[in-house]
């Protein structure tokens, strides 16, 4: 696939329903100063989507994870797994100065960061350039009217898929019953991805610490859904 497939065209719309609200919420001192003082050494901006590898110390397999709220599954990852690239998309500016933070804190250098809207940093980047997607409880938008704002939908499927390696893998968790229905629904129709655990749900993987929103919903008494798919 293009960088500009049709079947990206629905899904970049300019007026598409996007999957997220933007909300500034309460930024600290500290992660203000840190989009703007680490930026230059953990930022990746949307015009370098087409080349995110040159943004790394060194190339390696990339494992793109999108909407990472306060990253911190991102970083543990990262640091347990050097062999491979991250790179976290987040639109939230207070998680994004949290997570590059503590990356500088930690000594983290296979991490890079994107503040935009993960569809468009997707769309721009080349095909089979993706190793593994990691969305971890996607904002599940609850109310039936709201359901178009959810991200996984079947055009972002499409786009995802064709720039996904082959074999590559896509990972989805939510603790929303019906958006983990739905995930598997159109996941298990979209051509060129499988579903590595057979016909439904997968074990959860080990490269999870409890996210925010996992415990959130494990409070509320909320059963959590893992979903992994691969490339074919
Ligand atoms: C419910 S939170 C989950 C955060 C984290 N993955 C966790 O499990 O704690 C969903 C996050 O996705 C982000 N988000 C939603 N749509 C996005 C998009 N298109 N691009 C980038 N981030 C997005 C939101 O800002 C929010 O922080």
């Amino acid at each position: 696939m293009s960088q500009n497939a049709p079947e990206a065209s629905a899904v970049l719309h300019p007026r598409r329903v996007r999957s997220f609200v933007l909300r500034e919420g309460r930024i600290t001192p500290a992660q203000a100063q840190a989009l703007e003082r680490l930026w230059p050494q953990y930022g990746v901006g949307l015009d370098s989507a087409g080349d995110v590898q040159a943004r790394f110390v060194r190339p390696a397999p990339l494992v793109l994870e999108i909407g990472f709220g306060n990253g911190e599954a991102t970083l543990w990852r990262a640091q347990r797994d050097p062999e491979r690239n991250y790179l976290g998309i987040e639109v939230h500016r207070p998680g994004v100065g949290r997570l590059m933070r503590r990356a500088e804190a930690e000594g983290v250098d296979n991490l890079r960061v994107a503040r935009c809207d993960g569809v468009e940093f997707l769309a721009a980047m080349p095909a089979q350039s993706i190793d593994t997607c990691i969305i971890e409880f996607p904002d599940p938008w609850t109310k039936k009217r709201h359901h178009k704002r959810r991200l996984i939908r079947p055009d972002f499927l499409t786009l995802l898929t064709g720039k996904l390696m082959h074999g590559g893998r896509l990972q989805l968790a939510t603790d929303w019953a019906d958006y983990a229905e739905h995930m598997l629904a159109v996941c298990g129709e979209a051509p060129g991805l499988a579903n590595a655990a057979g016909d439904g749900y997968a074990p959860r993987p080990d490269s999870r610490p409890p996210t925010h929103f996992e415990q959130r919903g494990i409070a509320r008494g909320h059963d959590v859904f893992d979903l992994d798919f691969r490339r074919v």
